[in-house]
């Protein structure tokens, strides 16, 4: 990922107010999605019910043309780690599907993510989306005035690599949100606790783990965005935007009612819900 712009941005509190409006809509369109998602559906066909949803509410896609990526949503099935493009192969039980979904808003910005498995699944892949998921909040917590952008990437790191030999890749990292998709700061998954920038009341990050079952080797395929696994087993991705505040993050994003419509849908294997 490329930062042009070198600046951080600390939001108003009216600014944040217009971004949680942003991240709540892609929140909302992930929600469809978790209505509708079952074997025999295909990734176009999600794609084509993202960008209808939030035009009807007004909002643009943020990904679609962005350094010339062709298509409204990522759909990372399987191996795929990130960038997967939607297409017309239906997916089958046991996919584990991450939709990854931004939008402007008002001139402002929501990316999020959420990862589903379709089916059912083996008990290594359910302990990856759990603990992938567990790692994201584990981050979440660290992003309090006063603590450092390396506290938050050593807290998912510490989760997910130390403690359970999954892979975190290197190459992908989270990021700043607002007026842009990808503002300063980076937001990796890995790093060292007191290192880093110091974090400041109202800076936005999305914050997203990329956790793979083996190693953390990944690939680009020829269509220059697709990352894959190099060994070829599932990885997982959960993003959400979050406020730096003083005592306790805010998360703009809202994965409550995704999680209410997955667990409504029989045809999906529902993830753990974690409190914050
Ligand atoms: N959440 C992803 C990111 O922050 C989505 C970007 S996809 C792109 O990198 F196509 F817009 F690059
Ligand atoms: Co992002």
């Amino acid at each position: 990922m490329s930062f042009s712009k070198n600046l951080v941005y600390y939001k108003t509190e009216s600014e944040i107010l217009l971004m949680k409006e942003a991240a709540l809509l892609v929140s909302k369109t992930l929600t469809e999605v978790a209505k509708v998602l079952k074997a025999g559906i295909t990734t176009l066909q999600i794609d084509d019910l993202c960008s209808t949803f939030i035009k009807d509410h007004k909002a643009i896609p943020s990904f679609l043309n962005y350094h010339g990526y062709p298509h409204n949503i990522c759909a990372s099935v399987n191996d795929v780690v990130v960038h997967g493009f939607p297409n017309s192969t239906p997916l089958v039980d046991g996919d584990i599907v991450s939709i990854d979904f931004g939008v402007i808003l008002n001139g402002w910005h929501g990316d999020h993510a959420y990862t589903f498995v379709l089916g059912d699944t083996t008990e290594d892949v359910k302990q990856l989306v759990r603990v992938t998921k567990e790692s994201l909040y584990k981050g979440i917590e660290k992003a309090i005035v006063n603590n450092r952008i390396g506290d938050i990437s050593f807290a998912i790191q510490e989760h997910t690599e130390r403690k359970h030999k999954y892979g975190v890749v290197r190459e992908l990292v989270g990021h700043g949100l607002g007026k842009s998709l990808h503002e300063d700061p980076q937001m990796p998954n890995f790093g060292s606790r007191g290192n880093g920038m110091k974090l400041k009341e109202n800076l936005v990050l999305a914050i997203e783990p990329m956790i793979n079952m083996g190693n953390k080797e990944v690939f680009t395929d020829k269509d220059g965005w697709t990352v894959r696994t190099k060994d070829g087993k599932p990885s997982v991705h959960f993003e959400h935007d979050v406020c730096v505040k003083r005592n306790k993050a805010l998360i703009l994003s809202d994965y409550s009612i995704i999680e209410a419509a997955e667990q409504a849908n029989t045809n999906l294997l529902p993830s753990p819900v974690i409190s914050f």
